[in-house]
């Protein structure tokens, strides 16, 4: 029997893969363990930080729930969700581009006809939101579908409000025969991601704030065309800069465009001052199955 030091730890564990059948499963356990065992190695890992690190991973599994993901969240915070991003959506020219998909997204939103207002009766800056889907290389896309969700005007989205039975800014709108869309909502603002469980302690330890600057969630599909996950962000946030997800594209940067009182865009009549945004998604072709 050979005994196992920290050099020859990692081969050994490394052989114990000899029986995996799944080539894929192989190759990302065999570079999972060596990173992890050189992780082990470089940082000289006492048992209490062994420890800690199994009390965290243990408290992040039981913050999850069917409506909390924490280990998402954890992914997010530590910038491998938009390096997965990154390396699944390489975009051709003319192409939207993707960021996190984020935790408050509810499949089934209500449907709703061009020009709706999301945010009847909440509070918060009118804004139109108006665009085009196209393809890569200008073409409109009719009947492309664009879910829609963002937080309120305090910073928290209808799934994180108990007292809500029904949706609240969120919506699915369609394309007309030029390809455009077009509603009202109010102007997001930036807001925490959840702090109240073990990834918050994380930030917290780390000297780090939890907000995400403001952004309008989309999900962009249509039949042919590979499905787009992204945001519109409001140009001049302050978080632009250290979005605590990593999830800032500049082609996502966007202005909200302020007026005063008057006629908009549509033909909606405001006696307060509104917003407009303008943003047009280009969807690349799916690719052959
Ligand atoms: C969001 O934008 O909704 C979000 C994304 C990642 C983590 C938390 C929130
Ligand atoms: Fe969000």
């Amino acid at each position: 029997m050979q005994t196992l030091e920290k050099t020859n730890l990692t081969q050994a564990a490394l052989e114990r893969l000899g029986g995996a059948d799944n080539p894929r499963f192989k190759q990302v356990m065999t570079s999972l363990i060596r990173h992890l065992h050189d992780f082990v190695r470089e940082v000289e890992l006492t048992e209490e930080e062994w420890f800690a690190g199994i009390q965290f991973l243990t408290a992040t599994g039981q913050k999850c729930d069917e409506k909390r993901q924490e280990f998402i969240l954890l992914s997010d915070t530590l910038g491998v969700s938009m390096l997965v991003d990154t390396l699944n959506h390489q975009k051709t020219t003319g192409a939207t581009e993707s960021t996190v998909l984020g935790p408050f997204y509810v499949p089934g939103a209500p449907e709703f006809p061009n020009g709706a207002n999301l945010a009847e009766g909440l509070p918060g800056d009118p804004t139109l939101f108006s665009g085009q889907v196209r393809t890569v290389d200008g073409k409109p896309i009719p009947g492309s579908e664009i879910d829609v969700w963002h937080a309120d005007a305090e910073g928290f989205y209808d799934v994180q409000r108990a007292e809500l039975q029904e949706p609240q800014l969120r919506g699915k709108f369609h394309t007309d025969a030029q390809g455009r869309f077009w509603f009202w909502t109010t102007r997001p603002t930036e807001y925490p991601v959840p702090t109240d469980g073990p990834v918050g302690q994380m930030l917290l330890k780390m000297g780090r704030h939890p907000y995400r600057p403001a952004h309008i969630h989309t999900r962009v599909s249509a039949p042919g065309y590979e499905s787009l996950t992204t945001h519109v962000f409001v140009a001049g946030d302050r978080y632009l800069h250290s979005d605590a997800v990593f999830g800032v594209k500049d082609s996502l940067i966007v202005d909200f465009v302020r007026h005063a009182p008057g006629t908009a865009p549509d033909g909606t009549q405001l006696d307060r001052p509104y917003f407009t945004v303008q943003y047009d998604f280009g969807l690349q072709p799916a690719s052959p199955a």
